[in-house]
């Protein structure tokens, strides 16, 4: 295991509240940068606590992909919030610490990574930056277009039918065990198996049957 550190600062010279709004808003995502994250999707909501699963697309067009279970915990007193990233593939986790700064003029974004890698990448510490680097740019180039485009709708920025929605408190086992989810299958089978253990004369029963 190697883990590399790395800290990004980003200064842009915008409201502070409109830089924050979006550096928390995760429902831009799948369309603003959906050559880079292919899927996210809320699992769970409670409180200050979101969990995702999120796939992630190593380099536009290539189907490569990396598969996360994401918990983010929003905290209000840095304006900013904490991820863990789960990889559904090999296990690593990796984390993200991001804040907002107000500063005069310009808003300060400092996001913290801690990513765990495969022991080899030791040897290439630098190639990693440069990876990271080149998978951000194209996210921040869309953000910042993103703001671009919120300055010149200032007053649509607080106008709640053009947002999202997203309920306050989310459970996906409740939301789809609310109704008999069996009825909703296009195709049902059933099939029984009995079969008896410690006697020779083993008795075998087998039953399908196509309900329809
Ligand atoms: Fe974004």
């Amino acid at each position: 295991m190697f883990k590399v550190h790395l800290r990004r600062t980003i200064e842009l010279k915008a409201p502070f509240e409109v830089c924050v709004e979006i550096n928390n808003d995760w429902t831009h995502f799948t369309y603003l940068h959906r050559k880079s994250i292919v899927r996210f999707q809320l699992i769970h909501k409670s409180g200050n606590r979101e969990i995702f699963l999120c796939r992630g697309r190593h380099f536009f067009p290539l189907p490569i992909y990396n598969d996360y279970v994401l918990v983010r915990e929003y905290k209000p007193s840095q304006y900013g919030y904490s991820n863990v990233y789960i990889d559904v593939g090999s296990g690593h986790v990796h984390y993200l610490d991001a804040r907002a700064v107000p500063k005069k003029d310009a808003t300060l974004l400092i996001s913290d990574y801690l990513f765990s890698l495969p022991s080899c990448w030791r040897w290439f510490p630098k190639l990693f930056f440069w990876i990271f680097q080149k998978r951000m740019a194209p996210l921040m180039k869309e953000d910042n277009e993103l703001i671009r485009e919120r300055l010149g709708m200032e007053d649509l920025i607080h106008n709640d039918t053009c947002a999202p929605v997203v309920p306050s408190a989310y459970d996906i086992f409740d939301d789809l065990f609310k109704e008999d989810i069996f009825q909703t299958a296009d195709a049902r089978f059933e099939f029984s198996v009995s079969k008896t253990f410690g006697n020779k004369s083993e008795v075998r029963h087998d039953e399908e049957k196509i309900l329809a």
